[in-house]
């Protein structure tokens, strides 16, 4: 954990502009930086960065926050990496609390494994660029394979010499200790004979690098494919490196993946460099194993969307494709990818270049379950008995995505693909959604209770299935939040005062506020919004001012970033946009008449929508109403004296009759009230213009 003081002092010495110019190229326009942003594709510049405020903001993807979460955001690092590097830039010290001796020994232990990993990894490179051997052996295998030495630096390869220790004692000599070279897996101690060994020898040397960039383990190839001992040699599992939560190549992919919103997952080492190679840098392997739940969120961190490639041999396709259950659960949109007979993505790559390769990535990938249905199918039509089990896996595959629309646009293609009554898959799904939920499954089938991993926020916000309704709303909140922090300290006459000679002063933020506590509103629906909202009461409250550097500067990027785009859109940089007819040119003068407007149109949407809740109660306690009075007319009908237990019933109905009616009353009046102040707010509303 860094410490509070030392995180301010972070945020004091970043200057977004330096820290941005690192990345991205910028000019200076005004007392703002201009620039192409990063996170999207785009000729003409809509990346603003405000040294003043100490954000940035793209007006064409929207994304925008303060220094910290620029680095996040770009080098794709958590919170306390993304300070830590800014606090290296700017040579301030990084005070962590207190951890115990147990776990800042645990921690030093960990950082000499990544200096040792580092130092093999220069000293492997080192062999295969200077050392004869190295040059002879290793180099030209790499140039026989077509690998360019951009590519050979930016993968960090390198070559381990056949002397069985070379690395072993070289690096004792130069003061590693063996204790970290037998835990990292570099080095082997025999046990009886005490004898120390590289566990790679002779061998090309792959670094595997963390997604920050550190080295944390390696894969070694041999070079020789006719001998018998495995083709590659790995690091073992090791405090650092945890073989299942890696996946090969995200350190060079992981800007890429973001800023084309797609990831390609294929298998080898050899896949990801060449398709790198071939200018496909959003690129990753799950180095030949499975993929794990660990992998696919750390996928999931960077984009929704990936295509899996596999190689032209189906064989590998059926084992692999049970795998994709998993990425669909977590609400991935998966595509495939089918090469040509024979061939993985290494050696397509080389086969048809950059050009070809690019264009058959672009045209030949095909959404999952679409692919998984039209094989199953083929098959299925091979051998009819294999129908119904057919049918079972594809329904099954179709249950684990969390979006009902999306299943149900599935359910019909399937139908469509399969020739098979969309009412039979439908009945299907739900006989394996029953089944999931007796088992104790959520019933995409995530053990309860365990949720997604909270992604990191997106600035944008989202409309969600409930449709514009929302989107209606969040504006407005958003517009709310924007004038609080803008201008919420500013001292404006109060515009519901009527004493013209002599209006009540107050501040902006203190109007606002008051309107909302009177018109019984102390919630916002968004949660970040309503985070800074209700921090902004307390400090209206109690008196205090509210200090929008806080909101930009808070730990929380979420609200880092909602506090930045708001800021983003004052004047000083909207200055930019004038040619799109700004219309924040004035606001600050017409303080007071935005405020009551911009309350009454959100008060407005409230009661429209509230009004909506209780025209539907209304509806259904109506129709109650007419259920007991025809069934109290059926009883009334048919009544015999002598039944005490009829008359019982006959009486109990009245009574819930008329309970119904006083019911049915209250809601009418409650609707009655509202309409009239939606007609109020709706006539004032007129009235004032911006
Ligand atoms: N792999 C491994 N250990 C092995 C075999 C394979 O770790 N003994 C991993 C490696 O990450 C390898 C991937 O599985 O890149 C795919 O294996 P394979 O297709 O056999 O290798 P290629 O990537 O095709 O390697 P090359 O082209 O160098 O033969
Ligand atoms: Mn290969």
């Amino acid at each position: 954990m860094i410490d509070r003081t030392t995180i301010d002092r972070i945020m004091d010495a970043a200057d977004i502009a330096e820290v941005v110019q690192d990345f991205v190229s910028i000019k200076k326009r005004g007392v703002n930086y201009i620039g192409c942003c990063p996170f999207h594709n785009e000729k003409t510049p809509s990346f603003i960065v405000s040294p003043a405020k100490g954000i940035y903001k793209c007006f064409g993807c929207g994304k925008s926050g303060n220094a910290v979460g620029f680095v996040m955001e770009h080098e794709q690092m958590t919170y306390p990496e993304a300070l830590k590097y800014i606090a290296r830039k700017y040579g301030i010290e990084v005070v962590e609390k207190e951890l115990s001796p147990e776990e800042q020994q645990q921690n030093d232990d960990r950082e000499s494994m990544r200096m040792l990993n580092e130092y093999a990894a220069k000293y492997f490179q080192n062999n295969l660029l200077n050392d004869p051997e190295g040059i002879a052996i290793g180099l030209s295998y790499f140039r026989e394979r077509g690998f360019t030495d951009e590519a050979i630096k930016t993968f960090g390869l390198g070559y381990s010499l056949e002397k069985r220790d070379a690395f072993t004692e070289q690096a004792l000599r130069d003061g590693y200790k063996l204790d970290f070279m037998t835990r990292t897996g570099l080095t082997i101690v025999n046990e009886e004979t005490k004898r120390r060994y590289d566990r790679f020898f002779g061998r090309v040397m792959f670094p595997v690098y963390s997604i920050s960039g550190q080295v944390i383990g390696f894969g070694g190839r041999i070079l020789k494919t006719a001998e018998k001992t495995a083709k590659y040699v790995n690091s073992p599992e090791s405090e650092i490196y945890n073989k299942s939560k890696t996946l090969y190549g995200l350190y060079q992919a992981r800007t890429e993946i973001v800023r084309q919103k797609k990831c390609y997952l294929v298998e080898g080492y050899a896949d990801v460099i060449s398709l790198y190679m071939a200018g496909v840098h959003n690129v990753v392997a799950s180095s030949g194993t499975s993929l794990t739940e660990d992998q696919i969120r750390i996928i999931h961190r960077l984009t929704d969307d990936i295509t899996v490639l596999y190689d032209g041999d189906s064989a590998g396709i059926h084992a692999s494709i049970r795998g994709i259950d998993m990425l669909l659960a977590q609400g991935l949109n998966v595509r495939v990818l089918l090469l040509p007979d024979g061939e993985d993505p290494d050696s397509f790559a080389k086969k048809y270049g950059s050009e070809k390769t690019i264009e058959y990535l672009n045209t030949h990938e095909e959404d999952f379950i679409r692919f998984k249905t039209r094989l199953s199918k083929t098959e299925a039509d091979k051998d009819p008995l294999k129908r119904a089990a057919m049918i079972t896996d594809i329904v099954r595959t179709i249950s684990v995505i969390e979006d009902q629309i999306k299943q149900t646009v599935y359910l019909q293609e399937c139908s469509k693909i399969l020739e098979i009554d969309e009412n039979t898959l439908y009945s299907e799904l739900m006989k394996i959604r029953r089944k999931k939920i007796m088992d104790g499954k959520s019933p995409t089938g995530q053990t309860f209770p365990s949720k997604p991993e909270p992604k990191l926020p997106e600035p944008k916000q989202v409309p969600t299935a409930t449709g514009n309704k929302e989107i209606g709303f969040l504006s407005k909140e958003h517009e709310i939040i924007r004038i609080l922090l803008l201008y919420g300290n500013k001292e404006i006459n109060n515009p519901l005062d009527h004493n013209r000679e002599n209006p009540q002063r107050l501040k902006a933020a203190e109007l606002l506020v008051a309107l909302m506590l009177k018109a019984n509103i102390t919630e916002l629906r968004n949660k970040v919004n309503q985070q800074i909202f209700k921090e902004i009461i307390n400090a209206v409250i109690n008196g205090r001012d509210i200090s929008e550097k806080e909101f930009i500067n808070s730990p929380d990027p979420a609200i880092s970033s909602v506090a930045a785009d708001a800021c983003a859109s004052s004047y000083e940089l909207s200055k930019m946009w004038e040619k799109h007819g700004s219309t924040y040119y004035k606001e600050e003068n017409k303080l007071g008449e935005i405020i009551t407007d911009v309350y009454r149109k959100y008060v407005l949407e409230i009661r429209k929508d509230e009004k909506k809740r209780l025209s539907a109660e209304l509806k259904a306690q109506m129709e109650t109403g007419k259920k007991l009075k025809s069934k109290l007319a059926t009883l009334e009908a048919n009544w015999n004296s002598e039944d005490e237990n009829q008359s019982e019933e006959i009486e109990m109905l009245k009574k819930e009759s008329a309970e119904n009616d006083n019911k049915t009353i209250e809601i009418l009046k409650k609707i009655n009230a509202i309409t009239q102040e939606i007609k109020d707010l709706s006539i004032t509303q007129g009235r004032v213009t911006i």
